[in-house]
């Protein structure tokens, strides 16, 4: 069994497999299949063949911008993995994921995440449960109160030349509140999208320096579902707000894909229902250097700390790290390679024989604040413990704010001492949302 590239003449056999898979493709979802398959074809679409080259299954990583505190980073956006009923249980999965891995580390990618139906298979390539995809629920006449708070702002619907203008706006709102998790569709996947008659769109253009906002709902079966609503302040969304719910008389149900944080939770005048739907997503960082380095840290955090990974399927990831972070950026400094990659095991067991690197952990945050310094604390167990020790999926779940306690419970992460642990839940402390499905 290996990977190959997928070309035009495999599109028969993979949809076929598609089909045997998730049941037949109606007309509207082909041609969206079709056009994720032109996206995808020059090198992001592998498919895994036998000795006799029969595809037996298939798998894309497509080319997403991702914000991790408020930078954006590349994602392969991993889905349509499928693998004929016929050749599963013998690892076609498996051999599919490990050259998507190392394709999009070739491509360029920083992490990759994915919605997952079968958690193992991507637990045994490095993925882990990182992120959430709620939607929320609300009374349209709780949410059409809120067109007071918007005064005289009167949002237009949107046209296809308002992409850049709506592009603009998601990835300002994704830089100022500094969020982590959160695709950032490109231009002219928002020119698809507002030509999209399905769809509505209503935009604040920021004339004369007014407020600028978009929303993106549809209406169907008396629902008013957001996809997404973005206002620089607290009246564009609340006039962005009262456009969508304005529909209350025939749609009394508003239906919103929000992170969980966003203010329409404090600006409206009920909770939402306790209808919360939720879907979770799972992550894995590609390529270390380029993740750290591109994603954004707190901007008056000082940390520095030592990690070992291990990462048999991106051996390029194993070794020993040194994080570090100031004014919001962060770097990871090769300190030696590893040596020896232990078994299959996510993270070496607590009584494995820990890294011969002394452990300096500095953590100061805010001017004033509780600090922790090199030496300090150290004394009690860097010398018998070595650097943190982590696997794939330890470090997924960090980067997405797991704390280094849980991971420990969870048996993802051995080694190091509390200070570490203060030291990286301070660096990569992040509550991660998604609002879109791919
Ligand atoms: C899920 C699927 C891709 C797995 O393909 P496969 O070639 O059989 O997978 P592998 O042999 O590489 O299995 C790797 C691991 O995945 C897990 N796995 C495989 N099939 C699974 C299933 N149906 N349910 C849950 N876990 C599964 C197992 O843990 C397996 O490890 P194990 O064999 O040691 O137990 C295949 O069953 C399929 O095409 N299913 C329908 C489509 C689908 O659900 N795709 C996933 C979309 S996220």
């Amino acid at each position: 069994m290996r990977n190959s590239t997928e070309t035009e003449d495999d599109i028969p056999a993979v949809l076929t497999i598609r089909r045997r898979s998730f049941g037949p493709l109606d007309p509207g979802s082909e041609a969206w299949w079709r056009a994720v398959a032109a996206e995808v074809i020059s090198g992001r679409w592998l498919a895994v063949v036998d000795e006799s080259d029969t595809v037996l299954g298939a798998g894309r990583a497509r080319p997403f911008e991702q914000a991790w505190g408020g930078r954006h980073l590349a994602m392969g956006g991993v889905a349509g993995v499928y693998v004929d009923p016929a050749a599963r249980g013998r690892g076609a999965a498996s051999v599919l994921m490990r050259g998507l891995l190392e394709r999009m580390a070739g491509l360029g990618d920083a992490v990759t995440c994915l919605f997952a139906t079968a958690p193992a298979l991507y637990r045994g390539v490095g993925y882990e449960f990182g992120g959430v995809r709620p939607r929320y629920t609300y009374a349209a006449h709780d949410l059409r109160a809120l067109r007071a708070l918007g005064g005289r702002l009167r949002p237009r619907p949107a046209v296809v030349a308002d992409a850049e203008l709506v592009h603009s706006v998601m990835r300002a709102d994704q830089v100022r509140h500094r969020l982590c998790g959160p695709r950032l569709p490109s231009v002219p996947q928002w020119r698809e999208q507002l030509a999209d008659e399905q769809a509505i769109h209503y935009v604040l253009d920021g004339q004369d320096g007014g407020p600028k906002g978009f929303v993106a709902y549809s209406l169907a079966d008396s629902t008013l579902t957001v996809t997404d609503l973005v206002g620089d302040s607290a009246p564009a969304a609340a006039a962005l707000w009262g456009v969508v719910a304005s529909g209350s008389s025939t749609a009394p149900t508003v239906r919103a894909y929000l992170d969980p944080r966003d203010p329409v939770a404090l600006l409206a005048g009920a909770e939402a229902r306790h209808e919360v739907r939720q879907q979770t997503w799972m992550l894995r960082v590609v390529d270390l250097v380029k993740a750290v380095a591109g994603r954004g840290f707190a901007p008056h955090l000082t940390a520095s700390v030592q990690v070992r990974l291990h990462d048999p399927d991106l051996p390029a990831n194993s070794g020993t790290w040194r994080l570090d972070v100031s004014d919001g950026s962060g770097t990871a400094t090769r300190i030696e390679s590893d040596v020896a990659e232990g078994p299959a095991a996510d993270a070496p067991a607590a009584d494995e024989p820990v890294a011969d690197e002394p452990v300096a952990a500095e953590w100061s945050a805010g001017r004033g604040a509780a600090e922790w310094s090199a030496g300090r604390g150290a004394t009690e167990w860097s010398a018998a413990r070595g650097a943190v020790e982590m696997g794939p999926r330890g470090l997924a779940a960090l980067w997405c704010g797991w704390s280094m306690s849980r991971l420990r419970q969870a048996g993802l992460a051995a080694g190091g001492g509390l200070d570490d642990d203060a030291c990286l839940d301070a660096i990569f402390a992040c509550t991660p949302f998604m609002t879109e499905y791919f």
